[in-house]
């Protein structure tokens, strides 16, 4: 039995349907599993990952975990799994992990690095998924893309290599069920660097209309963001977007080396959501 957790999210949920796809026995973990359809191959199950009392039926005859990355919830998840006879654990990490840090930059790197730190002493068989930024991440602009033709966002200038969640979610689903991937840490990204602007301009052209990026200051934008996310997340979103700023983003070929096809463009990732701009 594979546990995926996170299972109604972006990355998760394409997990989750892959692993029924290839006729895997599935179980989904989800705090609130009555606001979703799940398909009915899949086991569903009621559980917190900062509430260990609740992963131990989650994770009863559970062989192979799929990891979301909730704060803290590291040390107390491996004592669980331990105990349940779970052998391997994939985790979606974060590319802002940075191996050659001797204390991470800003609280994502540094809870995702907490994670990866207690799978790495637990005698499990890990795999780390590190990804870039999300494409996924443009959703926040198909409310303006919905109403005009202009994003108005921070940093027109920013770089990332945006990766498409279905090919995170191929890579773990390889590590979840075929041998070779233990103790191996997957930088995953899109193909291309882009900038915020450059994404608009995709974002324009696969939908078939000119939409431009156009740039107001960031502490507007992190202001009305700040509604839904905490400050210091802010504060590490907005220091890693200025600081791109003319750089290239890294691009890497692991999704390609684990799954044996390319990363999905940008452009790819837009037509698989142009419903939602
Ligand atoms: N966005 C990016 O650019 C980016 C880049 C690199 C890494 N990442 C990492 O990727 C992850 C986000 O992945 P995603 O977009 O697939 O997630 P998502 O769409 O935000 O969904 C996460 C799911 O996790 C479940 N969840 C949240 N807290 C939980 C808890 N305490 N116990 C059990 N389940 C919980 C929720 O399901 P229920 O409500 O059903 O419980 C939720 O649907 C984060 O760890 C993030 O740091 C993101």
């Amino acid at each position: 039995m594979i546990l995926v957790t996170g299972a109604a999210g972006n990355v998760g949920s394409h997990v989750l349907d892959l692993l029924v796809a290839g006729g895997h026995p599935v179980r989904a973990l989800s705090r609130t599993p009555q606001q979703r359809a799940w398909s009915a191959e899949v086991d569903v199950v009621t559980g917190d990952l900062v509430d260990p009392a609740s992963l131990k039926a989650a994770l009863t005859g559970v062989d192979s975990v799929f990891l979301f990355a909730v704060p803290g919830s590291g040390p107390a998840f491996v004592a669980a799994a331990r105990r349940a006879g779970v052998r391997r654990v994939v985790l979606l990490s974060s590319g802002a992990v940075d191996d050659q840090a001797q204390v991470q930059d800003g609280p994502i790197a540094t809870y995702h690095a907490e994670i990866e730190h207690a799978l790495r002493g637990s005698g499990l068989a890990w795999t780390f998924l590190r990804p870039d930024v999300f494409a996924a991440n443009s959703l926040m602009w198909a409310g303006q893309t919905r109403s005009g033709d202009v994003i108005r966002g921070a940093y027109a200038q920013a770089t990332s290599a945006p990766v498409h969640e279905a090919d995170i979610a191929a890579v773990a689903v390889a590590a979840l069920t075929e041998d070779g991937h233990a103790g191996q840490v997957y930088r995953l990204t899109g193909p291309h660097s882009l900038t915020h602007a450059d994404q608009a301009t995709i974002l324009g052209q696969a939908l078939g209309r000119p939409i431009h990026y156009a740039e107001i200051p960031a502490e507007a934008v992190r202001q009305a963001m700040s509604a839904h996310v905490p400050g210091p997340i802010l504060d590490d979103i907005f220091g890693t977007w200025a600081a791109s700023i003319g750089r290239t983003a890294p691009v890497t070929t692991d999704i390609e080396k684990v799954t044996g096809r390319p990363a999905r463009s940008y452009r790819d990732w837009v037509l698989d959501h142009a419903a939602a701009f």
